[in-house]
């Protein structure tokens, strides 16, 4: 583990927009940069440091600090080298004695109101002040401290995660100018004039209150301690660091992993990573404290039956355990009575061996992932009509676009980093559409608007959508050199007559997605017509009974106005898990091979036959809904869950919970005893992305390197237990790294043919397909063409779900994810992050609180045809009449208990967004939800008795 310390170029590149260089010269040495660069820049990039304490290369250049003074031949004064451009011919100077003198007399000042406790101080070796008053070599303040100071201005701790120390406070507004300019929430501002002046987080209500989403970037862009993270002062500066990947979200997000000794500090978003740029959110900055967490299970244990109490064992132990368990009951109740489901949390070499452990080891496919409940229609859709499963676009991308279509997604909350760069385009002048119930914050937040938000009735997407097809083709807005030349024409001709039928119009449709027809059309013509324009989606597309048929639909709209192939324009799945594209991709579907290749294609099973050395199965395999199905009626009798709690994150809980205790062995893999696991009969320990190697593939198709920071507390990397099971069973699996599981998946896998850690390594990242052609990837997809060929128009009819509103079920709910937690909570619940939502709630509009004689606060009770909840209201207008919202990250909340067993047609994803339910007031949770509750409370109890 080596120091990567990154370093600072002062001020932001020039824009490539002119590609001139410019010539000059800088203490005697000639240099050569882009038009446009800072002098401040162009000095750093000749190894030479001018001193500054405003200015940091991920800000813009703001000029107030003075110290970075030049001189220029031929120009009066000092100019500041942060906000001076280079000139062709200029002549600069930068360590002068008068500009030695002049920023010694700016240190002074500074350091006049700084306390002079360095050497306690907890950034102590890592603070640009003291380095600066090293650096124009001041030894002594002549102003004495005797005067007015700030010394004793309190400090705000109310963030759980960094202390704010206004003493510590130089007024640079770097914090205020990351607040604005990276993360996009403007939370900060520097109030007060003069003297006066202070950093005040909204109106000097301290972090914790104000709009602050504890993204770090303030803290990062600190030049001293007045901003801190808590683990700095409670552990001490890092001496090491090593760059890894976020395992949160499908934005993957690199960091560095600081760390002293075996400890780690903090996590620092890492300024070179190509997906987040050097930003992070709250989860992926701070929420890692479950890595430490006293409720992770560290032993293996096992028992004979879910009844019993559990058993500690070796690894041996359970390993064999496993292992003849799943080999008895083949036995007796035949090959295809097991299987196993990968995890969207776990890295692409371990998601690829489990799926290989169920192929080669257990002779079937009944091998399934998380994706079947959140992107299997994506994976459907966009190889229907692309011929690829993945996005078009990657994220750089969105700096081009001109309009941005964004459906069923709340990237604010569920992919933030990425939010915060589309934020930054739409600040500069991108138009925004969207298409959703709920008025998410893109809708409305500081210096954003979109142009239209079509707050459509939940399970009418299919409509919408057509409605918007019918206004670009029957206004001749559709781009048909783009279709002709790249589509069948046909399909196009078919599926425009189609969405041109006047049943179809947004005048004929108002009624049935409640969204205004005007609206509709005029967001039909922004996006046909407004340049170059992508489409950003999540789960609110994906997760309906016609959740495929939406991915169509989206596809469709996107061939017919010209809108994919090229940067700024595209379609783009926003994936909600931090893999779920690279276990996607390694073959975790019961019907494919890696790369999407049907397991009946002989030519592909000879391959694998070929390098497993076992005859494979040509019938797929059953998916989750189908194995729970399966052991219900007696036929599927064990089952292998890695990193995935299918009790709390599938639907129809009972009948989850059902199909896991029909079966003789259930083996969880995982780093909690999570709901699941009430049902298994074997637990073994998982690892932390802290903890191993490997790689996880984001939203963009991006592989990026896992890399181990810390020794598995439990023993083992998840891919070596995966590998024990497999010898266990007789497999002869000898890898020694991840690096080798890669490299079969290379060998193996056509899109992945250029991808090994030497590779990743050397690139940072890499963007499948990564071929001969593309040997370092392919950012954007289908310049030249489809992959599948011709463009494939489908036809996409409304079909409406059968979960129907009527008097007992009235209102519609649906559901989402917020910023600060992570599906079902096992993790982010673990961490500080249950400062802002400690609770899942029930947003409901006023005028249906009113009508129930609900008010904010009330405990409401939940009920749907398929069971009944209880939690607290919240009253807004975020919602519109008619329809409920709840996040689903706390387990004595059970969302999924009330969501239904309807499915997406072609991929059985559960229809989560739409479940028809009653709110009625209550008294308080049911028995179950109190007793789960009085647990929580307990264990956290214990927790702050065992910190104290
Ligand atoms: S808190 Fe830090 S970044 Fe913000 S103004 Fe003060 S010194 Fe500058
Ligand atoms: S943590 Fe992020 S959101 Fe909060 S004040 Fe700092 S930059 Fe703004
Ligand atoms: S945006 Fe996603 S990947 Fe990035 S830090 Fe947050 S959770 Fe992690
Ligand atoms: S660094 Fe240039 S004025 Fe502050």
């Amino acid at each position: 583990m080596a120091w990567i310390g990154e370093i600072d170029l002062g001020t932001r590149p020039a824009p490539l927009l002119s590609g001139k260089m410019v010539s000059l010269t800088i203490d005697g040495e000639a240099i050569e940069v882009p038009e446009g660069t800072s002098i401040m820049r162009a000095a750093a990039l000749m190894g030479t440091t001018i001193p500054k304490l405003c200015a940091t290369d991920s800000l813009e250049a703001f000029g107030s600090c003075r110290l970075c003074l030049v001189e220029i031949e031929g120009r009066a004064g000092y100019p500041a080298s942060c906000t001076t451009p280079v000139m062709p011919g200029m002549v600069v100077s930068t360590q002068t004695d008068r500009l030695k003198q002049l920023r010694k007399g700016v240190m002074e000042l500074y350091i006049s109101d700084h306390p002079l406790d360095c050497l306690t101080c907890s950034a102590n070796g890592d603070c640009e002040l003291q380095d600066m008053a090293g650096a124009v070599g001041l030894r002594d303040v002549r102003y004495g401290y005797e005067g007015e100071h700030h010394l004793d201005a309190c400090k705000d701790a109310s963030n759980p995660y960094f202390t704010f120390d206004p003493a510590k406070c130089i007024v640079c507004s770097r914090c205020v100018r990351a607040c604005d300019e990276v993360q996009g929430t403007l939370a900060l501002t520097v109030d007060g004039r003069g003297f006066e002046s202070h950093i005040s987080a909204s109106q000097d209500d301290g972090f914790l209150k104000s709009e602050c989403v504890s993204c770090g970037a303030c803290v990062q862009a600190c030049p001293t301690s007045a901003l801190i993270e808590k683990e700095v002062e409670k552990i001490g500066t890092p001496d090491k660091a090593v760059v890894t990947t976020c395992a949160y979200c499908g934005v993957g997000c690199t960091f560095r992993a600081e760390m002293r000794g075996e400890q780690l500090v903090r996590m620092v978003p890492w300024k070179d990573g190509k997906a987040n740029r050097g930003h992070s959110c709250v989860k992926g900055r701070f929420a890692w404290g479950y890595a430490n967490h006293k409720e992770r299970i560290l032993n293996p244990m096992i028992r004979a039956s879910i009844d019993e109490p559990w058993r500690e064992v070796s690894w041996e132990e359970a390993i064999a355990h496993t292992a003849s368990e799943f080999k008895r009951i083949q036995a007796k109740y035949g090959t295809r009575s097991i299987g196993g489901i990968t995890s969207s949390r776990c890295t692409n070499e371990e998601t690829y061996l489990v799926q290989k452990l169920i192929r080669q080891g257990f002779g079937n496919n009944n091998v399934d992932t998380c994706a079947r409940v959140c992107h299997s229609p994506t994976g459907y859709g966009l190889k229907t009509t692309f011929g690829t499963s993945a996005g078009t676009q990657d994220f750089d991308s969105v700096e081009e676009a001109d309009v941005m279509l964004v459906i069923g997604a709340n990237p604010t909350d569920g992919h933030p980093v990425f939010a915060s760069r589309m934020k930054r385009r739409l600040r500069e002048g991108a138009k925004l559409i969207v298409v959703d119930p709920r008025r998410i914050d893109l809708v409305r937040s500081p210096h954003i608007e979109a142009a239209y938000h079509l707050p459509l009735k939940p399970g009418t997407n299919v409509a919408v959508l057509t409605a918007i097809a019918h206004v670009i083709v029957t206004e001749g807005l559709a781009d048909e050199d783009y279709v002709r030349a790249r589509c069948d024409w046909d399909e196009f001709s078919e599926w425009a007559a189609f969405v041109s039928q006047p049943e179809r119009s947004p005048e004929a449709t108002e009624a049935l997605t409640t969204v205004p027809a005007a609206d509709l059309r005029a967001a039909a013509r922004l996006y046909a017509t407004g340049g170059k324009a992508a489409i950003y989606y999540g789960l609110g597309v994906t997760e309906h009974s016609q959740g495929s048929s939406t991915v169509i639909a989206i596809a469709n709209l996107a061939m017919a106005t010209g809108n994919v192939g090229m940067e700024g324009a595209g379609v783009n799945p926003l994936r909600g898990q931090n893999n779920v594209q690279g276990a996607c991709d390694m073959g975790s579907f019961p019907h494919e091979f890696s790369g999407y290749r049907h397991v009946s294609d002989d030519a592909t099973r000879k391959l694998f036959e070929e390098a497993w050395g076992v005859p494979l199965d040509g019938e797929p395999g059953l998916r989750i809904p189908n194995m729970l199905d399966a052991a219900t009626e007696g036929t599927f009798k064990g089952l292998f869950v890695q990193g995935e709690d299918i009790l709390q994150s599938d639907p129809n809980t009972h009948h989850v919970a059902a199909g896991l205790a029909a079966m003789e062995c259930v083996v969880v893999q995982d780093l909690f005893l999570n709901e699941t696991a009430n049902y298994a009969h074997v637990f073994l320990p998982g690892s932390t992305f802290l903890e191993k190697d490997g790689t996880f593939t984001n939203a963009e198709r991006r592989i990026q390197r896992v890399r181990q920071v810390m020794r598995p507390k439990n023993g083992y990397a998840d891919w070596e237990i995966v590998q024990l099971v497999a010898q266990a069973m007789g497999l002869g699996w000898a890898y020694t790294h991840p690096s080798e599981i890669m490299d079969e998946i290379a060998r193996l896998t056509p899109t992945f043919a250029r991808v090994s850690y030497a590779a990743l390594d050397e690139h940072g990242s890499v963007q499948w397909p990564a071929t001969d052609a593309a040997p370092i990837g392919t950012p954007v997809m289908h310049i030249e063409g489809f992959v599948r060929g011709k463009g494939h128009f489908v036809v996409t009819d409304y079909v409406p779900t059968d979960e129907k509103t009527g008097p007992r079920f009235p209102l519609l709910l649906t559901t989402g994810r917020i910023l600060s937690h992570y599906n079902v909570g096992a993790q982010t619940r673990r961490t500080d992050n249950v400062a802002w939502h400690p609770e899942d709630r029930l947003e409901i509009h006023p005028l249906d609180a009113e009508n129930r004689g609900i008010r904010d606060g009330d405990w409401v009770a939940l009920r749907s045809r398929a069971g009944e909840t209880t939690l607290r209201a919240l009253i807004t207008e975020r919602v519109a009449p008619g329809v409920v919202y709840t996040t689903f990250h706390h387990p004595d909340t059970q969302a999924n208990v009330i969501t239904t067993d309807y499915s997406d047609w072609a991929t059985n994803c559960p229809e989560y967004k739409v479940t028809a339910v009653q709110v009625t007031p209550s008294n308080g949770p049911s028995d179950w939800q109190e007793s789960y509750r009085a647990q929580a409370t307990r264990s956290r109890r214990i927790e702050a008795v065992a910190a104290e």
